[in-house]
């Protein structure tokens, strides 16, 4: 069974891919995959992207293409979850696309024709993927996230919203969460991986670590994150997720 990795960013996807033994690589749609083995396991590290559209066409590419078993994306997002700090980890149990709305046709944030708004992450595969993140928080955490300010960083497990928006202002997480109060937080692909993961019936996972809280100082550090916490905690909970399956 192979799994398949996506990440938006190429920071969010290095440090991992630094650790695939390649046996080939190739490119589709301008996307280029690399197959071989992570930690005893056959898998696939695409880079997508920002955005649904983005998200929704490398799936679709994998899913249709290769005999993917499971598919994980992982990546980075805004905290808007009261106590959802920069720092922390979210696994997403359920997504959805804060900015689809077909009303007054169909239900505020249902995807037409489908009758879902909300999308259910495998159980299993995130339940993994908490225990391990709360194992690498525990034993080995990034050492910049001390450079952040952050000293007790948590691993949170609940509704992850989509958009094609970077959110970065008070005012429209405010609204996000007065519409939608279970959001922890706030990213560009993961409900579009979701729905692409549904129509073909397959597991998927949804790991961000938390760069920002959405807010006017979204942006800032935002390269830096990157590359010295999200790239490393990418690495640390997925590595630890396959030793432990
Ligand atoms: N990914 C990381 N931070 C984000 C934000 N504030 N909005 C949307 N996507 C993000």
């Amino acid at each position: 069974m192979t799994l398949a990795i996506v990440s938006a960013l190429p920071d969010e996807l290095a440090a991992l891919q630094a650790r695939l033994d390649v046996d080939h690589t190739q490119t589709l749609a301008g996307r280029t995959l690399h197959r071989g083995r992570l930690a005893g396991h056959d898998a696939i590290l695409v880079l997508c992207g920002v955005g649904k559209v983005a998200a929704a066409t490398t799936t679709a590419l994998l899913l249709d293409r290769f005999d993917v078993g499971e598919l994980l994306f992982t990546g980075v997002a805004g905290g808007i979850g009261p106590g959802v700090a920069v720092g922390d980890v979210v696994v997403a149990d359920t997504l959805l696309q804060h900015d689809m709305d077909a009303s007054p046709l169909f239900p505020r944030w249902e995807v037409p024709l489908t009758g879902l708004s909300r999308f259910a992450a495998d159980g299993a595969l995130s339940a993994r993927l908490a225990r391990a993140a709360a194992q690498v928080l525990r034993e080995a955490p990034p050492p910049a996230l001390r450079e952040f300010g952050v000293q007790a960083p948590r691993v949170h497990t609940g509704l992850v919203i989509s958009g094609d928006r970077f959110v970065s202002s008070h005012a429209e997480v405010d609204t996000l969460r007065a519409e939608l109060p279970d959001a922890l937080a706030v990213e560009m692909e993961g409900a579009a991986v979701a729905q692409v993961c549904h129509d073909f019936g397959r597991p998927f996972a949804v790991l961000r670590s938390i760069s920002d809280r959405a807010d006017d100082a979204a942006h800032v550090d935002f390269p830096r994150f990157l590359r010295q916490v999200a790239a490393p905690y990418s690495r640390d909970i997925v590595l630890a997720a396959l030793q432990a399956g």
